[in-house]
């Protein structure tokens, strides 16, 4: 099957003819005609349609073998039980593209015809958009094919919506919020042209500066993994994905399954690509027409400037929330801010030229902020006071705005009354960036800095190691013989041995007689836990025993072991069970590694131990990863500083952690056989201590969902 890889022609045809072009204005087949003619389209406009005549002014023919001009898209706006016909008419008018308006395929479970449709046009050489959408517009060429609005305005977002209705009513919003358009596309069904083939597109057309995808499912993650990836590095991308709450459908034979819901691996896995994540509507189209438009920061230095302490502080806040470096060199501030800041104002960081500063202030004090090369971006703030001139502040946003465009980012915010918010429409429909909430400002230039810094760590490379396969393929050979979906733990153990990766001293006994004997030799303290196929969730069925100190303690812990676990689950077959070192305390930690449905290998740490479920303080990554990625990915965490050391503690063994990572993906990735591993607790010791893997599971591919 051919496929052209370039869709120039897509976004720059030379012809467009529309199949279903209606004569009744109230048709789709109409609207689309009326929006290339009023769009201002330049190429080729034919009409189709079987009973000829003029469709919004233009001859209408009766197929497309009757037009002798090049023609690069057919767009097919007839019912769908015409489609295929349509199509067939097209393949021999050497037509580039086909985009399919028509609902009614795989939408409604017609999968069967939208294949067909695409093996015969992909077979003549077409590429097919669609079906079930609205169309697309591209402003290089004026051309708006779609039966959206006909007013789009111009400019540098391209905007990827799988979602027909939300794509549409978004082309009326971004006139509204003054965002131009370099592209908009409909994908509806993605039966051939998808994401991955937009992304790759819109990264390489300089008519677009920020691209905005609106997600709804992701079918083969792991490329688009890729291609986000390459696209993040060239461009700001903001993703709104919906279905935010739905779970993965996986068997949570394990916490790193049950944690994996779909939306968490996304979000985490979007960030790992450099990908910024819009909450809402409202703000994807504020932060692209921001990253659209703004210069990107020479360096990490961010400065506050307000006339109120408090929104400074909210500001400050916001700043950490996004990653934003408040400039805190207090020597430099001074002598800068010094002509500026009242003496009862405050040089620190928020500045503070105090609730009497006039328009005229504000203007000194952001073109000292613009002079000085240390500061790398500036947020100035207002709040409405009595010498507060609405006016005047507006004509200094407006003139500093301008002296900043193309030397540093810059967002404003004030905050007050009715002047002060037409104030706030007035300057963003000029293309001020400008909120009345705080965050928004902040919000925006975090997100510049993280499409900044995501250059910055891709020039890491991805950590890659090699493990010793064939040994571990006889340990999951083994276990498969014996039909069983998971590894017993001194099986897990020994691939945790293999890659090097530490576990508590441990032996199996299968009699009282050999627990005793085991114990002896291991040393007291020791745990007690039951083997078993039968038995996953040790502790739930009373399979546990810990800190035992002597004989007798063994005795008693194997009695009530067997006595719980024949009750807990009575057919279980108990192979015996495990003795093993009491280790000392650490922290307790969790690491994970599974094949996600979407995305592939990804890997998961977190806060570990038996409440890891509970605190959901876990992140996730697609492997492979770079050192540095897997530093973020742990930094992220809200326990981290117990990593760091909290009171006087020593540091924890970080290098650890991040090792026992990338073997963990590196097992996940070699052994398609292996559905998910966790090490739950990897207790933690201090920096050059290590670690001990004391729970190990290892579950497998083929018989997971029957666990
Ligand atoms: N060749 C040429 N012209 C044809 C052919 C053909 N094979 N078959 C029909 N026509 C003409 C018809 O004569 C008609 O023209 P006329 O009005 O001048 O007589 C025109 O094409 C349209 O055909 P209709 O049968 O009237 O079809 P209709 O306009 O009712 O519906 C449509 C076609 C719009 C494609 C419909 O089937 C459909 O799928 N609608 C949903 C579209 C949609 O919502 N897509 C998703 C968008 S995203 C979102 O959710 C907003």
């Amino acid at each position: 099957m051919k496929k052209q890889n370039n869709l120039t022609s897509l976004f720059e045809p030379r012809g467009v003819a529309i199949i279903g072009a209606s004569h009744n204005q109230e048709k789709i087949g109409y609207q689309i005609v009326d929006n290339i003619v009023q769009g201002g389209y330049q190429g080729g406009i034919f009409p189709i349609n079987l009973k000829g005549g003029k469709v919004a002014g233009m001859p209408a023919y009766s197929s497309v073998h009757e037009v002798i001009s090049d023609i690069d898209i057919a767009i097919i706006a007839v019912p769908a039980r015409h489609v295929l016909d349509s199509i067939k008419s097209c393949t021999k008018k050497n037509i580039k593209n086909i985009v399919i308006i028509t609902s009614g395929f795989s939408e409604i479970g017609n999968i069967a015809e939208e294949k067909q449709i695409v093996k015969i046009a992909n077979a003549a050489d077409m590429r097919v958009l669609g079906p079930n959408i609205f169309g697309l517009y591209s402003s290089k060429i004026k051309l708006n094919a779609t039966f959206g609005p006909q007013d789009i305005k111009p400019g540098h977002v391209s905007i990827i919506t799988q979602s027909g209705a939300i794509g549409i009513a978004m082309i009326g919003k971004t006139k509204v919020e003054n965002v131009g358009l370099a592209n908009i596309i409909s994908v509806g069904n993605k039966a051939d042209i998808d994401e991955v083939d937009l992304l790759e597109y819109l990264t390489t057309d300089e008519n677009t500066r920020a691209i905005l995808m609106y997600l709804e499912g992701v079918k083969g993650g792991h490329k688009l993994i890729n291609t986000l990836k390459a696209a993040a590095l060239k461009k700001p991308v903001v993703v709104i994905k919906s279905g935010r709450s739905a779970r993965g459908a996986a068997a949570a034979a394990s916490h790193t399954g049950s944690l994996a819901g779909a939306d968490e691996v996304f979000d985490d896995i979007i960030k790992q690509c450099g990908v910024i994540r819009a909450e809402t509507i409202d703000q994807s189209l504020q932060l692209c027409r921001f990253l659209a438009s703004s210069q990107i920061p020479k360096g990490q230095n961010t400065l506050i400037i307000t006339n109120g302490g408090g929104v400074g502080v909210m500001a400050a806040d916001a700043c950490e929330k996004f990653g934003l470096q408040l400039y805190d060199d207090q020597v430099d501030l001074e002598k800068t801010f010094e002509k500026v800041v009242p003496k009862f104002g405050s040089f620190k960081n928020p500045v503070d030229i105090t609730g009497g500063a006039s328009a005229k202030m504000y203007d000194q004090a952001l073109a000292a902020a613009l002079k000085n090369n240390n500061i790398n971006s500036v947020i100035c703030l207002g709040c409405e006071t009595a010498s507060f001139d609405a006016e005047k502040f507006a004509d200094t946003v407006r003139k500093q705005d301008k002296a900043y465009h193309n030397l540093k980012p810059i967002t404003f915010s004030i905050f007050g009354g009715e002047q002060v918010e037409q104030g706030i429409v007035d300057l963003r429909k000029q293309g001020t960036p400008i909120y009345s909430d705080v965050y928004d400002a902040v919000s925006c230039l975090g997100a510049l800095n993280s499409f900044k810094q995501n250059k910055l760590l891709s020039q890491n490379s991805a950590i890659e190691i090699e493990i010793n396969k064939s040994e571990i393929r006889n340990i999951l050979n083994s276990a498969k013989k014996h039909k069983r979906s998971f590894l017993l733990a001194y099986e897990a153990q020994r691939i945790m041995d293999l890659v090097e990766v530490s576990v508590p001293a441990s032996s199996i006994a299968k009699s009282m007689r050999q627990a005793i004997e085991a114990a002896g030799k291991i040393g007291y303290p020791i745990a007690m836990k039951v083997v078993s196929k039968d038995i996953i969730h040790k502790s739930d069925a009373g399979g546990l025993a810990l800190d035992l100190e002597n004989k007798q303690e063994i005795i008693e812990a194997h009695e009530s072991i067997m006595y719980n676990c024949k009750k807990h689950v009575p057919n279980a077959h108990i192979e015996g069970v495990e003795i093993a070192e009491m280790i000392k305390p650490g922290i307790e930690t969790i690491i994970g590694a599974r094949r996600d449905p979407s995305f592939g290998p990804i890997v998961m740490f977190g806060m570990g131990g038996i409440y890891v479920e509970v605190m959901k303080d876990v992140a996730f990554r697609a492997y492979p990863l770079s050192r540095a990625e897997i530093m973020k990915m742990i930094s992220e965490l809200k326990f981290y500083p117990m990593l760091l050391g909290v009171r006087g503690e020593s540091e924890k063994d970080i290098e650890t952690i991040i090792n026992t990572i990338v073997k963990v993906g590196a097992i996940i990735t070699s052994c398609p056989d292996i559905a998910d591993i966790e090490i739950n607790p990897l207790v933690v010791y201090d920096k050059g201590e290590g670690a001990k893997a004391v729970d190990v599971r290892i579950l497998l591919t083929t018989l997971q969902e029957t666990v």
